[in-house]
């Protein structure tokens, strides 16, 4: 069985603790309507086009189940990225043989990275796949399902330059009714030279910042407190009008979305470090409800590195980043990705990425190991050539001295009041719950009178690594 939903699944580590998620909605029994079981990995993006395939399936009569022996169809939404993400797919596939074996007529479907990257090989690869869909197809999937039906395998893996979904009003599933992703943009044109998602996910575009608006503000007559505006590089997000007379850049988007209402936080992500902008900073600034907190991936704190990744900025470009976020932003928090082991990368040039991360004072990393995935520049260009061991010792000293950082910024914020969004029970007890303050970190308090949705005032009174620990302050 998947791991169901769990409340409080941000707090963390986004990418470990949503994987394998099943979509469930509390719905009453529905005779007649099929089922659909629903499994999604990787980013948050993935499991925001669950939520557009779950829509597009419920206009054509599929309810979503959490239950895999009650499912007419099986769709396992999958993530590239690393050769581990495709491994967990694989293993998973391995398991719904054994549901399939007792009930054929199930329909299995594989959507997202991993089958725009593989297309028809995993047709054969994985006898028991009867559909695969790539990121820009799921407006297909009916027809691809009544080709399923008549006995055929199906594929749509075509990629789209204009594809954004802004039509489809995703179904809110799984969440908490506080907190929700708004993709605002999809594809990358970034060729960073480790990464597959520009191959996967097909070329930059962005979505109509009217509709962007209105699903916003939709969301917060529905009770929503919390946005999150979604892209591979939110920076490059240009919108111009089909008449060719306005356009929107990020700064100005997230102005109108911060402008619904001053009770809705904004956050967003990922940013590049090449693309903020000040304008971006200072938009931050002018709004209370836009979150200060800035996922900005580093990868390496090398130059030399940066280069063959191709991120297409230096060491002393990010640092410089980093310093114009202190000075406009001196209370914002600020995140990152690295990746240890890259192609080439001396001792030096690692000793560089931790002197980065005691720089840039990050409060919370995504760390990983180089995974080399075919058909990139880097595995065209350069050698995979850091031995696993080595690869693996620099990623703990990675993790080790990040986990000091984490610390020490927690501590830095004890006795301090924070405004926190109450977003549920804490996942350790029922008597106490949680919530985020504006820099993203989670502050766990004994329940007292909050509900979730609840702006409250918390004082931090203990931390660990991962949580501050806190208590309700009584509000005049
Ligand atoms: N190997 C390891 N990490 C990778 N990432 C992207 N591609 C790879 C790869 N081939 C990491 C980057 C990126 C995050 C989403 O995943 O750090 O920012
Ligand atoms: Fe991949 Fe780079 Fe695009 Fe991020 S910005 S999705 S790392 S190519």
């Amino acid at each position: 069985m998947a791991k169901p939903f769990s409340g409080n699944v941000f707090d963390k580590n986004q990418d470990e603790s949503r994987q394998g998620e099943a979509y469930t909605l509390d719905l009453p029994a529905a005779p007649g309507l099929k089922k659909m079981y629903l499994e999604s990995y990787g980013c948050q993006m993935n499991f925001s086009d669950s939520e557009i395939v779950a829509s597009i399936m419920a206009e054509n009569g599929y309810v979503p189940t959490p239950s895999l022996e009650e499912a007419d169809v099986v769709f396992i939404n999958t993530c590239s990225i690393r050769d581990n993400a495709e491994q967990k797919v694989r293993g998973r596939l391995q398991e719904f043989r054994q549901y399939k074996k007792s009930k054929p007529d199930m329909v299995v479907g594989v959507l997202g990275c991993m089958a725009e990257r593989l297309k028809s090989k995993l047709l054969e690869q994985e006898k028991l796949v009867d559909l695969v869909v790539g990121p820009d197809a799921y407006k297909d999937l009916p027809n691809l399902l009544e080709q399923v039906d008549t006995g055929q395998k199906a594929v749509n893996v075509l990629l789209s330059r204009e594809e954004t979904y802004a039509d489809i009003t995703p179904v809110r599933l799984g969440g908490n009714g506080v907190l929700a992703f708004v993709t605002i943009m999809r594809g990358c044109d970034n060729m960073c030279s480790f990464c597959v998602v520009p191959f996967t996910r097909g070329r930059e575009r962005s979505r109509d910042a009217q509709s962007i608006v209105e699903e916003c503000r939709d969301l917060f007559e529905k009770g929503y407190k919390e946005v999150t505006l979604l892209g591979q590089n939110v920076d490059s997000y240009h919108w111009t009008s089909a008449d060719g007379t306005s356009t929107v850049n990020f700064a100005q988007l997230l102005e109108l979305v911060a402008q619904i209402s001053p009770d809705m936080r904004v956050r967003f992500s990922t940013s590049h470090p090449k693309d903020i902008t000040d304008e971006v900073l200072m938009t931050m600034a002018a709004y209370n409800n836009i979150c200060k907190n800035i996922h900005l991936p580093v990868q390496s704190g090398n130059s030399e590195v940066l280069a063959r990744m191709n991120r297409t900025y230096t060491r002393e470009w990010y640092i410089e980043r980093v310093n114009a976020i202190r000075k406009i932003l001196p209370d914002c928090s600020i995140t990152t990705d690295i990746i240890a082991g890259f192609c080439g990368e001396t001792e030096e040039q690692h000793a560089e990425t931790l002197d980065m991360i005691r720089f840039a004072e990050y409060t919370f990393a995504f760390m990983f190991k180089y995974s080399e995935r075919p058909g990139t520049l880097a595995a065209r260009k350069y050698t995979d050539d850091i031995p696993e061991e080595v690869k693996s010792r620099r990623l703990q000293e990675i993790i080790s001295l990040q986990n000091e950082m984490s610390l020490k910024s927690n501590e830095a914020d004890l006795g301090k009041v924070f405004e926190v969004l109450v977003e549920g029970p804490s996942r350790k007890s029922e008597l106490h719950y949680c919530g985020r303050n504006s820099q993203n970190k989670m502050i766990v308090f004994p329940k007292g009178d909050v509900k979730k949705g609840d702006y409250r005032k918390v004082k931090v009174t203990h931390c660990t690594q991962a949580t501050l620990i806190g208590e309700l302050v009584e509000e005049d």
